[in-house]
């Protein structure tokens, strides 16, 4: 509907009605206006599937919904590292929305992976912004395409269960620009989501739902959102001071108690009813966009959405360990499927993203509709509690010593981890680690199949041949898994956040969850593979990490331009060989890393990436095209994006810790932060602005400064060792405030010194 249209259908409104649409009808569904011909939608759960639900409503994934597909779930998906199929996803779940008219899916879910103890982690993409914000604007694109509403969620800081209804995430400004708004910048000044959805927490103090700094400022006047932003369920606090802060309805509906607050609050000249008007304005512009684009014509298709859902499993898949090529399986050899998930996949989280699912596939169905007739099965381990039953591990052991390979599908129960609350550490049930300890000291060939949200340790890894992670794959994992053991899908997913060896050494470990509902990002910028890369720790998987059955070369690395000014943009291309005898895909990741510098920064950051196909001996040639924010930092002195003038290397990486191919590139600001030095400013400061050397130098020249430099560096402390070399000279000096040099260099007067810095300064 136009947008004159819409508003002279407001004009007609009387303030309660137009109170009444700032908030649900009831669970799912936003108000009508009968009178006026504006109908009432339904939203719904996401983000990996409908969780439609048309009898009782919960927010938690306690009550039924219909039956639908559970597709991979995020942490999966991202991991597939490619922008198509995360597109194709979001078209499939939209034509299921049309289907069940639904006019928002209430995803993606894209908060940023701060700790693996996150209990919602399966639902997020990954622990790095720019991964997190392309696999969400895929998605995004893709839903939207089918003329339905997006809700990325939860915005924004909500990177912990604890207490997240009330919590308070505190973080400095570049660590919020850098990580946590970075995260949704790009889709949301590229795709246009049609919703956001605020998160529940509070940011530096504010909830989000009144946060008019990040609904507002950031959201709509820098990057542009022209849509509505809905709560999360039940995160209100503040009626009137949420909607002039920009967040338009208020989900659930809570029976018209915060709209006679709203109605009050226009009466007492509290809130500006063009206030009011304006948010309406922007909810009902959706509205209409999707009423007006009803597919009346789209079915729920659910074999072929099962099929697709199998599709998105085996790309998202990570091979992260096969020592001597185990992998893949033959069929002709006898083979032990171990551990309850090869019967009963655990292929989805707990809570308000749970699909009914019309079917689940294990890799024992599949096993049996392939007719492999090869496989014996043990259950091995109950997953309803952390205890060894002797029967079922005695049975497992004495399957897999009769076995040419034992292929344990091991992992998370579903207590362990889910939406509500955090994890209390790092480990699969000791149970299984005890199981695949006594496998493996009974057959030399042991696969471990894990089934998880989010990162686990794995004490037995050296005990393993081989580890394939399907994370929570959705309904079809089983199908999924069995093809890329068995060599029917060459392996190409890639992890998207690191798996550290222990909890212990995980950025925030001291600070996760925080205390008193106060969470301080203490950690900054260094988050995941910034933080292990920065500190050259060692892991047990990096981010950007996945094996293949084939092998890839990196050569030819060409760099457009070896010196730019920031505002140019220039190309960067690499040639890939699959060096192997089998088609495969590779994640090819570009990352940039400052050589030098005056700022705290993370030692590299992945800027580019892209998934390509190449059948044995294949070369392709990879381009990116690379501008001034692959370089810069967000400066919190300008208050802006700002690029040191310096050396970056360039490199593609196998993963954020193996570089293949690098070189560098001289870039050159064009912008300068202004700066007023004093006398407390430190020679190095001063002598690291081209005015302030200039000045300085010319200076010290008339004072006689070399003199000076000369006696400092002969000066001797009594033995050899206390001779001041020249490089100790420049260390001392270069942090010394220039009123030192009136006890130092001879002659030097306080007005003289405020003479230069009236030079420099203007
Ligand atoms: C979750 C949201 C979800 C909503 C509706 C909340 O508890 O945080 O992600 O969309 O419930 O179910």
């Amino acid at each position: 509907m136009e947008n004159s249209k819409v508003k002279e259908l407001i004009s007609q409104m009387t303030l309660e009605e137009k109170a009444g649409l700032c908030s649900g009808l009831d669970f799912w569904r936003t108000k009508g206006i009968e009178r006026l011909g504006i109908p009432s939608v339904m939203v719904s759960d996401g983000p990996h599937g409908l969780r439609k639900q048309a009898d009782k409503a919960d927010h938690l994934g306690i009550n039924e919904s219909i039956k639908a597909v559970c597709f991979p779930a995020g942490c999966a998906t991202a991991s597939s590292f490619d922008r198509e199929l995360v597109e194709q996803l979001g078209e499939t779940i939209g034509r299921e929305c049309q289907a069940e008219d639904i006019s928002t899916i209430l995803g993606p879910a894209m908060n940023i992976k701060r700790s693996p103890l996150c209990g919602r982690n399966f639902e997020y993409y990954s622990e790095d912004p720019y991964v997190s914000t392309e696999m969400a604007g895929a998605f995004v694109h893709g839903v939207q395409s089918q003329n339905v509403g997006t809700s990325p969620k939860h915005f924004m800081a909500n990177s912990q269960e604890f207490h997240r209804m009330t919590s308070n995430s505190v973080m400095d400004e570049r660590t919020m620009r850098e990580i946590y708004l970075a995260s949704f910048e790009g889709m949301v000044k590229k795709e246009k989501p049609w919703t956001i959805m605020n998160s529940y927490n509070r940011l530096n103090g504010t909830y989000l739902c009144e946060n008019k700094e990040m609904l507002t400022d950031v959201l709509r006047r820098e990057w542009g959102f022209d849509g509505y932003v809905m709560t999360d369920w039940g995160a209100m606090d503040d009626r009137t001071a949420s909607l002039k802060a920009g967040c338009n309805l208020e989900m659930p509906g809570n029976g018209g108690t915060t709209d006679a607050e709203l109605v009050k609050a226009v009466q007492n000249g509290e809130l500006d009813e063009a206030v009011l008007d304006r948010s309406v304005e922007e909810f009902l512009n959706i509205v209409f966009r999707y009423t007006e684009n009803r597919d009346t014509e789209a079915v729920l298709d659910l074999e072929k959405d099962h099929a697709f859902a199998r599709k998105a499993a085996e790309e998202s898949s990570v091979l992260l360990k096969n020592e001597g090529q185990i992998l893949p399986l033959k069929k002709e050899q006898k083979v032990a499927f171990i551990g309850k998930y090869a019967k009963m996949p655990r292929y989805q989280g707990g809570g308000s993203s749970h699909i009914n699912s019309f079917r689940v596939e294990s890799a024992l169905d599949h096993a049996k509709e392939v007719k492999n007739e090869n496989i014996i099965y043990a259950q091995g381990f109950d997953d309803a509690a952390d205890q060894v039953d002797e029967a079922l591990f005695a049975e497992a052991v004495e399957a897999a010593g009769q076995a040419e390979a034992a292929v344990i599908f091991a992992g998370l129960p579903d207590s362990f981890e889910s939406e509500g609350y955090d994890r209390k550490h790092m480990g699969i049930p000791q149970c299984q680690n005890a199981l695949i300890e006594a496998v493996a000291k009974v057959q030399p060939n042991v696969i471990v199949v894990l089934h998880n949200g989010a990162p686990v340790e794995m004490p037995w890894i050296d005990q393993v041949k081989a580890v394939l992670e399907v994370y929570l794959g959705g309904q079809a994992v089983g199908g999924a898994a069995y093809r890329i053991l068995y060599g029917e899908v060459n392996p190409s997913g890639h992890l998207t956040e690191t798996f550290p060896k222990r909890v212990q050494d995980t950025p925030c470990y001291l600070t996760y969850g925080g205390e008193h509902d106060r969470s301080e990002y203490t950690e900054g910028v260094f988050v995941g593979y910034r933080y292990y890369v920065s500190k050259d720790m060692e892991v047990l998987f990096p981010f950007g990490h996945g094996l293949s059955y084939t092998q890839f070369a990196y050569s030819n690395l060409v760099i457009g331009k070896q010196e730019i000014t920031e505002s140019e943009t220039f190309t960067v291309s690499v040639d890939v060989t699959n060096i192997g005898d089998r088609d495969g895909k590779e994640v090819v990741q570009l990352y940039v890393a400052p050589q030098g510098g005056t700022i705290l920064r993370p030692v590299r950051e992945l800027k580019r990436f892209e998934k390509v196909q190449l059948a044995a001996g294949e070369t392709k040639t990879v381009t990116f095209e690379l501008d001034r924010r692959a370089f810069a930092y967000w400066s919190t002195e300008i208050h802006d994006w700002h690029v040191e003038t310096g050396s970056y290397a360039i490199a593609i990486g196998r993963n954020a810790q193996e570089m293949a191919v690098s070189a560098e590139v001289k870039v050159t600001s064009e912008a300068v932060i202004p700066k007023v030095f004093h006398l407390n400013s430190t020679m190095g400061e001063i002598m690291a602005d081209p005015k302030g050397a200039a000045v300085i130098g010319q200076a010290m020249a008339g004072m006689g400064g070399e003199e000076t430099e000369q006696m400092a560096k002969e000066t001797e402390n009594g033995d050899e060792s206390g001779v001041i070399n020249e490089e100790m000279y420049a260390a001392m000096m270069e942090g010394m405030p220039l009123r030192q040099l009136i006890s130092f260099v001879p002659g030097v007067t306080k007005e003289a010194l405020l003479q230069l810095l009236d030079a420099i300064n203007n």
